[in-house]
């Protein structure tokens, strides 16, 4: 019996490892976080590599085959894929290359969303996202009838994480996207990059609040009863290490906005 637990804890206390191109993943991390406290975790932030959005599907393959090897070593017993670019662009290329249970934040949110009653629904991405179609193919999959309007909003990634939402620029800049979205008058705003729910004060001086949906929630809450299906949840220590590929100090710094930070990240070379 002893023996027993003893494996089934070596187990479960294994960390579960997040990355993005930077500090946007974290939105979903907090989440995760605060439903699953004592778990292990790891996170990071391609820094070097940042913005995801406008590489193509055979850079972010390296970038993401790379972190995987490392989270491999690291024996994560999960990755969360907390970037919805990669998700769309090269999740079902990795997925069966490691033995690791992998969560693709669009697929994984996308499932919970289509079942809501929305008729219309509007989403904020990167280039790469919406060029992949990737949220309107996830959502007409058990919804057909759901009509999604995607756009692009590429200059929000450095909005946000050189900490520039309050300059005017920036607002106007928010603003512009909003106002053309608005257009298709949309019940709901799904905010389709990890980045942008750090926008969601600035966005709700123009819409309520409640038009926007962070992913990071249905996502966090999804991760945390598919580990519990799959026995792999509870662990007893709660540490967290945090690694980016270059300016672990910008990375701090933008972080505080959504994570406090005790440490600077690690600096792992991702070349
Ligand atoms: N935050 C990522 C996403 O959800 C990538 C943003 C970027 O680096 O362009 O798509």
């Amino acid at each position: 019996m002893l023996k027993e637990l003893k494996i089934i804890s070596k187990k479960t206390n294994r960390p579960i490892a997040f990355f993005d191109s930077g500090v946007g993943g974290l939105t979903v991390y907090s989440k995760l976080k605060q439903l699953l406290p004592y778990e292990n975790y790891l996170y990071f932030g391609d820094t070097k590599h940042m913005p995801y959005g406008e590489k193509t599907g055979e850079e972010l393959l390296s970038y993401a085959s790379r972190i995987l090897d490392f989270f491999v070593e690291k024996n994560a017993k999960a990755v969360v894929m907390a970037c919805n670019t990669t998700s769309s662009l090269i999740y079902d290329q990795i997925k069966d290359k490691y033995d690791l249970k992998i969560y693709p934040i669009i697929q994984s949110v996308a499932s919970v969303l289509s079942k809501l009653p929305i008729k219309k629904i509007g989403v904020f991405a990167t280039h790469a996202t919406v060029n992949s179609g990737a949220y309107k193919i996830e959502l007409q999959k058990s919804n057909p009838s759901m009509e999604v309007f995607q756009i692009a909003c590429p200059e929000w990634v450095r909005i946000v994480e050189e900490n520039k939402a309050n300059q005017p620029q920036s607002i106007i800049q928010i603003k512009e996207k909003l106002d053309e979205m608005m257009q298709y008058k949309p019940e709901k705003i799904v905010l389709g990059c990890t980045h942008y729910p750090y926008l969601i004060n600035i966005l709700s001086k123009f819409e309520p609040k409640e038009m926007f949906i962070d992913p990071a929630l249905h996502f966090a809450e999804y991760i945390k009863n598919d580990l519990q299906k799959n026995d792999l949840l509870q662990a007893d220590e709660g540490f967290e290490e945090f690694y980016v590929s270059s300016s672990p100090e910008n990375f701090k710094e933008s972080a505080k906005m959504f994570y406090y930070l005790d440490n600077l990240p690690k600096l792992i070379l991702n070349d």
